[in-house]
């Protein structure tokens, strides 16, 4: 299983350097990725397991001031990064156009894009999330070719339980999964929003989800533990 850690704008610098001490106590054979907050990047030597980042710039390396481009990243050792998260969508208006430019920068430098999808309760409860959710998709692989469209890692990722404690049902998963499928059948689908160390057990259920994207749970190392010990 994929295990994404999204620390999100959390750590300062001591914080973050306790935090990599902490990580080295990890023995999992899950796929942990840990995506720092971009300021704590160049501080991560933790080999063991992969870097991934929360953003990219949409823009070369060049006059962009307060981007980060893939390349950049890249030179730092990240090898995934968090695509159209809906917090960079909802408060960056980030675009799918937006994500679709980032993912051909990652592309580019050989970093795998994380694509995150996912609706609003306001979109479920109106039954337009699915319209919402293939378009997210469709948008952010446009003009990518089949090698291009397969590299990627999709999360879905509904708004509603991001940080609320609500999960979906399983039903509500699946028929999400499906519908990824129908567009990307062979990429890996990670499930995100408030999957923590008592809810896994309900989640795993789902046997079509490769892995998690996890917020709140990546910044408490001992509930981390617990809910690897139960994938
Ligand atoms: P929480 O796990 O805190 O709900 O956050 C999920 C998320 O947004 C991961 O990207």
């Amino acid at each position: 299983m994929i295990v994404m850690l999204n620390n999100k704008c959390n750590l300062n610098k001591e914080e973050f350097l306790n935090y990599l001490e902490d990580l080295k106590t990890i023995r999992t054979e899950e796929d942990l990725i840990v995506c720092p907050s971009t300021i704590n990047l160049s501080m991560y030597d933790n080999n063991v397991f992969p870097l991934g980042a929360q953003n990219v710039s949409k823009y070369i390396t060049g006059p962009h001031t307060g981007e980060i481009s893939s390349k950049q990243l890249k030179s730092y050792g990240v090898k995934y990064c968090i695509v159209g998260h809906s917090e960079r969508r909802q408060e960056q208006n980030e675009s799918n156009k937006d994500t679709n430019e980032k993912i051909k920068m990652l592309l580019n430098e050989g970093i795998i894009p994380v694509l995150c999808v996912g609706e609003t309760k306001e979109e479920r409860d109106n039954n337009t999330y699915k319209e919402v959710i293939t378009k997210e998709i469709n948008d952010a692989i446009k003009d990518l070719n089949e090698e291009e469209q397969e590299s990627i890692i999709v999360a879905y990722e509904p708004i509603y339980s991001i940080g609320t404690g609500i999960i979906p049902k399983n039903n509500e998963i699946e028929e999400i999964f499906k519908l990824i499928k129908e567009i990307l059948p062979t990429n890996k689908i990670l499930y995100g929003g408030s999957a923590n160390e008592n809810n896994i057990d309900e989640l795993k259920q789902t046997k079509e989800i490769d892995g998690y994207l996890l917020g709140g749970l990546s910044l408490n190392i001992t509930k981390l533990k617990d809910f690897l010990s139960k994938l």
